[in-house]
């Protein structure tokens, strides 16, 4: 049996279209279904529904086989002990670094102000800030990042954009690109030596799925 790791919303969303071109259909709805283990039309590989950031621990301990998980959340777990054979081109966006509209960004960088920034990104933000040579206090929330600027919290926010309209709906605007985001198939080591029979051919078909 192989098992892969998914969340629900977004990746699965955008997996759906792969997933049934490579005959793994899932049989239930993950996003109805209250089961957390689904099973496939290949009776072979099994699906486990999983939060987003979740997805690499799984996958490192074995516990799934393979799984696909975003960069921005790769970055974060730091990508130890994953096998990351292939990206999969879905859930595109960008990591930037975003402040309210008004706020001069740039001047406050240019004089060394120390400034607070929210994310839920902290490893992200820190390697971000730490190169370009700027003194941040990062303070670490789980979601609804754009608030924090709007109520004191933070001068700016590190978080993910795909169309803007979060960042415009609370009058932020973009102030620094830090890396384009996608999501990535990943692999447990150790089951692609023990199960390569049956993994390799899954890879495989991925990678062909993804290209489209
Ligand atoms: P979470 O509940 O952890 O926020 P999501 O389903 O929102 O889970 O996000 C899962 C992944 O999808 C993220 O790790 C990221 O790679 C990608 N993603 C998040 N937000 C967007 C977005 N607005 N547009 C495109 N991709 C996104
Ligand atoms: C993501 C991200 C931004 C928003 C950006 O949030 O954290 O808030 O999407 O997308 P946009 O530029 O198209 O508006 P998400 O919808 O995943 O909400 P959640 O993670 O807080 O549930
Ligand atoms: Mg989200």
């Amino acid at each position: 049996m192989i098992t892969l790791a998914l969340s629900k919303g977004r990746i699965f969303d955008e997996s759906a279209p792969l997933l049934a071109a490579i005959g793994l259909s899932l049989a239930e709805d993950p996003g109805k279904t209250r089961k957390l283990i689904v099973a496939t039309k290949n009776p072979g590989v099994r699906v486990i529904i999983v939060r987003a950031t979740d997805v690499p621990t799984y996958v490192q301990y074995g516990a799934a086989d393979l799984g696909i998980a975003g960069s921005d959340v790769l970055a974060e777990h730091g990508g130890v002990g994953l096998y990351q054979p292939l990206d999969l081109a879905i859930a595109k966006c960008r990591m930037v670094v975003a402040a309210p509209e008004g706020f001069d960004y740039e001047s406050a960088v240019k004089q060394g102000a120390r400034l607070r920034v929210a994310t839920k990104y902290i490893g992200t933000a820190r390697e971000h800030f730490a190169a370009k040579g700027v003194h941040v206090d990062l303070i670490h929330l789980y979601g609804s990042m754009e608030l924090a600027p709007l109520v004191g919290l933070a001068d700016a926010i590190v978080d993910l954009v795909d169309t803007g309209n979060t960042l415009r709906a609370n009058k932020l605007k973009v102030v620094e690109e830090i890396e384009p985001i996608s999501s990535r198939l990943i692999v447990n080591p150790a089951s692609l030596k023990l199960k390569r029979s049956a993994l390799g051919p899954v890879i495989d078909a991925f990678g062909k799925a993804a290209r489209g």
